[in-house]
């Protein structure tokens, strides 16, 4: 039987990415999907490769910002056949600019999307998950979660944020014997279109180094120490193992998935 047969994942930032490459792996095992992304037409996509592979999922538009909608999202979840044992807060924004010419709206636009979406996440999807008997909470943070980046001022605050709530979460449900864990995983450089133009904006910034592609796969050859990029389902692989029974110790964890970038 597919290891994750009878369990039910829900995925944000699912329409994209590494939200897409996570649902996708988690979907080969056997998990019932619910897709969420603010933009649904993506997550429908997702949904749509999921079948396309054997799998099953639905999907749901969800703006992570936004409580209610949070709440509306997951009911669904509550009664549906497949329990929901499995939350993985993967929607992120990000921006490069120097810290002396960001807004206070830009800083907070991050935040809310980056910190407040997975405490939202975490607030309303554990409690649900600890009533289907236990299951676990994979947070995206990012390298930036673990080291600073000139230009990145607001996206090294949110993702060092989830590193660090994770933790408190992890602390929380182990109190409680809830049954729920909770890591955060710390990726480096993963071919998607939000790496892409981060490539892109960096450059631009100045911050880039000074190569005239945006090609992940080039710029990987100097950027990442293994020399080459990650891809979103090698992602996926890292969450289907922190999901899995035997990840059962594993909580409270920051897991980098960089090819050694936080290594140095
Ligand atoms: N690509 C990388 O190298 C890399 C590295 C480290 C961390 N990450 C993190 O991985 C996650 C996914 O990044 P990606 O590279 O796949 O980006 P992506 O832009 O390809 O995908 C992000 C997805 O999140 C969705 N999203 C954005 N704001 C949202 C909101 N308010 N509510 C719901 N959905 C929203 C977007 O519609 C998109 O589908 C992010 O949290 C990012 O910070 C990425």
């Amino acid at each position: 039987m597919a290891e994750l047969a009878g369990r039910a994942a829900f995925v944000t930032g699912a329409g994209s990415g590494i939200g897409r490459g996570i649902a996708l792996v988690l979907a080969s095992r056997g998990a019932f999907i619910w897709a969420t992304d603010f933009n649904k037409d993506s997550a429908e996509e997702t949904v749509a490769l999921i079948q396309q592979s054997g799998g099953r999922g639905q999907a749901t538009k969800l703006d992570v910002r936004d409580e209610a909608e949070w709440q509306q999202a997951l009911a669904p979840a509550i009664s549906h056949d497949e329990k929901l044992t499995i939350l993985v807060n993967c929607a992120g924004t990000s921006m490069v600019t120097d810290t002396f010419s960001m807004s206070l709206e830009d800083f907070r636009r991050i935040m809310a999307v980056n910190v407040e979406g997975t405490f939202l996440g975490m607030k309303h999807g554990v409690p649900i998950i600890a009533k289907s008997g236990g299951g676990s909470v994979v947070n995206i943070s990012s390298m930036a979660g673990l080291k600073g980046m000139a230009g990145m001022t607001a996206y090294c605050a949110s993702k060092g944020a989830i590193r660090m709530m994770s933790k408190a979460v992890a602390l929380e449900c182990a109190g409680l014997r809830n049954g729920v864990r909770v890591n955060s995983v710390h990726p480096g450089f993963v071919d998607t279109p939000a790496l892409r133009k981060h490539i892109d904006d960096a450059t631009k910034a100045g911050h880039g180094r000074g190569l005239d592609t945006i090609e992940p796969d080039e710029v990987a050859k100097t950027a990442v120490p293994i020399g080459v990029a990650c891809t979103s389902e090698e992602v996926g692989e890292m969450v289907a193992y922190l999901v899995s029974h035997g990840a059962r110790h594993v909580t409270g964890a920051e897991i980098p998935i960089d090819g050694g970038m936080t290594s140095g």
